[in-house]
């Protein structure tokens, strides 16, 4: 009898110990958001692919860096950590149009606007 009392007091802890782990999962913050997914089917009359605005800015740490220069969308996580003006320039300008800053510094035509085009992957969605 008193092992079957003891049974029922440790199952109930357990049951006690379960749901309370459970609440506190439940309590934890919202994951994130998700960068938006990219609409594979988006292509400019070129056949470019087509990338927002939004979607730029999504990538804007050293993981994925990418910038919008007149209209074009260039992906330099692999040229940042190269850039001879200090990759922090270029995660500064990560996730924007960087159209001012570029032309600003480097201008076009110039040798840093063809290095530019190695790293192009696409186009901006005109606004909407
Ligand atoms: C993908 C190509 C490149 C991009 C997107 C880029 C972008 C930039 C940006 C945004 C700035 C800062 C402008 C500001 O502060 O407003 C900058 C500065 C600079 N960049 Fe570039 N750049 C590129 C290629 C190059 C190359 C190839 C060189 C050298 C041959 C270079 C040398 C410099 C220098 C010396 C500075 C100024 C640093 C200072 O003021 O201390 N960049 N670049």
């Amino acid at each position: 009898m008193r092992a079957c009392l003891l049974l029922v007091v440790a199952l109930c802890a357990l049951v006690n110990v379960q749901g309370r782990a459970l609440s506190q999962t439940d309590a934890l913050p919202a994951a994130p958001a998700p960068a938006p997914a990219l609409d594979e089917g988006a292509v400019s009359a070129s056949g470019a692919p087509l990338f927002t605005l939004e979607e730029v800015a999504a990538r804007n740490s050293p993981e994925s860096a990418w910038i919008a220069v007149e209209g074009k969308v260039y992906d330099v996580t692999e040229f940042a950590p190269t850039h001879p003006g200090g990759a922090g320039r270029i995660y500064a300008i990560a996730g924007t149009d960087a159209t001012e800053r570029f032309m600003r510094q480097h201008g076009r035509p110039s040798m840093q606007w063809d290095l530019l085009q190695n790293y192009l992957i696409g186009e901006l969605a005109p606004s909407t």
